[in-house]
């Protein structure tokens, strides 16, 4: 089980920290993905963009090459037992552990007008969805370690209180690998949905932005090859290694070593390599997008999905809190 929340187009890092694990797992195990919209409106001060991006975001996943016939694929608002079992996990939920949460102590920094009670409980509505379909395994980036963390915690928590093992512990998941980090293009950080988007690459950019992302791309010189790898220069190499062919690769780390690497020719490479992968996804995810009657059919079926295993979870917490009357 994962989400994604609908705050902006998906970019490089989206599609390599979590889209490309979703296709890996969804011939291996029974998944739920879920676009997080409820997740969203802790932040939105306007949700005018929303439908948009939901439709985007679904139709970027599908492109990526999540298959909605093989997982529940779906809307965290299409399914409200969601909301239920959260009310119950805030039950369980301590004021005192929420307000030290990091991304929440964050968001206070971020937005100190709006710090509601959603952004408080966010955690709480993320155990929510996780739990909701008793699941083990959660491809998530390291940013999200600890919302997971407490997700096990409440799952612990709910069973120990009401005295019935309804929920099994849930795990960040990835492969087994290193999660690979998707540099931004100013040598600063990942690229991210919000920040800086000349240096961030979307699966919606067209052809010439990327090129020209790329073109500005911080590069500097390098007197002595032998020295450690300036994070500019490795961050190109990071991006290359994503989406060019080993002897590309190759080829420039021993132009590097040798001092005679051309970064113009490099970036030029990056680009056509980012530009080959990039547009096919692209494509594919606005014709899906333009096409009302097939997302629509889609986000049908997985709420469907998602609903008839919600409502089983749901039904074992009620029975084990008590609250089945008759
Ligand atoms: N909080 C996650 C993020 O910001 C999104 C999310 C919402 C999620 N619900 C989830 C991730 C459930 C994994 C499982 O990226």
């Amino acid at each position: 089980m994962s989400g994604i929340r609908p705050t902006g187009f998906l970019h490089l890092g989206n599609y390599f920290g979590a889209l490309r694990n979703y296709v890996r797992m969804q011939d291996a195990y029974t998944c739920y993905f879920m676009v997080a919209d409820l997740h969203a409106l802790t932040t939105l001060n306007e949700t005018k963009g929303l439908k948009q991006h939901v439709r985007r975001v679904l139709a970027e996943n599908i492109a990526s090459g999540l298959d909605p016939d093989k997982v529940a694929l779906y809307c965290q608002s299409h399914v409200p037992e969601t909301s239920e079992l959260y009310l119950f996990l805030n039950m369980l939920a301590y004021k005192g552990e929420l307000e030290k949460t990091p991304t929440f102590k964050d968001k206070v920094r971020l937005q100190p007008n709006n710090v509601n009670a959603g952004l408080l409980t966010y955690p709480v509505l993320m155990a929510a969805d996780i739990l909701l379909h008793r699941a083990t395994l959660v491809p998530v980036g390291k940013d999200q370690e600890q919302h997971l963390e407490i997700a096990r915690d409440f799952a612990g928590r709910f069973n120990k209180r009401y005295e019935r093992e309804v929920f099994p512990e849930p795990f960040a998941f990835n492969f087994g690998e290193e999660l690979v980090k998707v540099p931004s293009l100013d040598g600063a950080g990942k690229m991210s949905k919000s920040e800086n988007q000349m240096a961030t690459i979307y699966l919606a950019d067209d052809d010439d932005t990327i090129r020209k992302k790329i073109k500005k791309a911080k590069t500097e010189s390098v007197a002595d090859p032998a020295a450690p790898m300036p994070a500019s220069i490795e961050n190109l190499f990071q991006l290359l290694k994503l989406v060019c062919t080993p002897d590309v690769v190759s080829k420039f780390h021993a132009d590097y070593q040798a001092g005679t690497v051309r970064y113009g020719d490099m970036k030029s490479e990056l680009a056509e390599g980012m530009v080959s992968f990039i547009a096919p996804i692209r494509e594919k995810a606005e014709q899906i997008q333009n096409d009302d009657s097939y997302l629509k059919k889609v986000m049908e079926q997985g709420a469907a999905k998602a609903r008839a295993s919600a409502a089983v979870t749901v039904e074992l917490a009620k029975e084990a809190i008590g609250l089945i009357y008759y």
